[in-house]
């Protein structure tokens, strides 16, 4: 096992001089990757999508783990709050599951970046960075509901054409726990504050 790691240590050692000299224009303004809020920020701002995990209330895989995709943004382009925002309906069947366990984990990566393609970095890698939040979905009211609709609708165009018998409504993921894959040596860990408080 030890040599295995040595071996494999050892060829990310030389991988790694090659894959930076493949390194894309884009990957400037990656913050550091020591800095990990700072990196989650940037991941989280840069997708358009993510995978949302629920507790399943469907049969026949009812309290199992259900995974789907679904439209996010952050901020308008250049403007990240940091806030992972929805435009969901209650015909959908992630959302199904929420209105039973509003526990979620949402997860993005820079693989849906073309960052990661450019770099030659695969998914699984770690320099492909990613970060999986969890924490609970909630329903935004008010002001910040026309904040949610600003964010999402300027990346997301198509959503103001879809059908309103549909009762869309705003949503966030109210995060809790956020854990990032950036690099070698292992996933970080970053609070919320530490998230929040991050220049992106
Ligand atoms: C990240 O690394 C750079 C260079 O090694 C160092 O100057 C900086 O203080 C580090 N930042 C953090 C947050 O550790
Ligand atoms: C959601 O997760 C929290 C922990 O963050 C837990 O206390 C709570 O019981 C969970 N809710 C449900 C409905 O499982
Ligand atoms: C928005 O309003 C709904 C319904 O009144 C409520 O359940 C929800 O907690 C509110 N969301 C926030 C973030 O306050
Ligand atoms: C977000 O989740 C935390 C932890 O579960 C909870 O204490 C807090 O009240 C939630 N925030 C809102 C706005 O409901």
């Amino acid at each position: 096992m030890l040599l295995l790691r040595a071996v494999f240590a050892g060829v990310w050692a030389l991988a790694l001089p090659v894959l930076l000299s493949l390194t894309p224009a884009c990957l400037s303004a990656l913050p550091p990757r020591n800095e990990t809020a700072r990196v989650a920020r940037y991941v989280m701002h840069h997708c358009d999508w993510g995978a949302l995990a629920t507790i399943s209330t469907h049969s026949p895989v009812t309290g199992q783990p259900f995974n789907n995709v679904f439209s996010v943004s952050d901020g308008t382009q250049g403007a990240s709050t940091g806030t992972p925002y929805f435009y969901l309906t209650a015909m959908e069947i992630s959302v199904q599951d929420l209105q039973v366990n509003p526990n979620a984990s949402f997860t993005v990566s820079l693989a849906q970046t073309p960052f990661c393609r450019k770099a030659g970095y695969d998914p699984q890698s770690p320099l492909c960075a990613h970060v999986i939040f969890c924490g609970s979905i909630q329903t935004v009211n008010g002001t910040e509901a026309s904040t949610a609709k600003q964010v999402l609708f300027s990346r997301h165009p198509e959503m103001a054409t879809w059908p309103t018998d549909h009762n869309w409504f705003f949503a966030k993921l109210n995060i809790t726990n956020i854990w990032l894959l950036d690099y070698f040596g292992g996933i970080k860990t970053v609070t919320p504050e530490e998230y929040y408080d991050a220049k992106p």
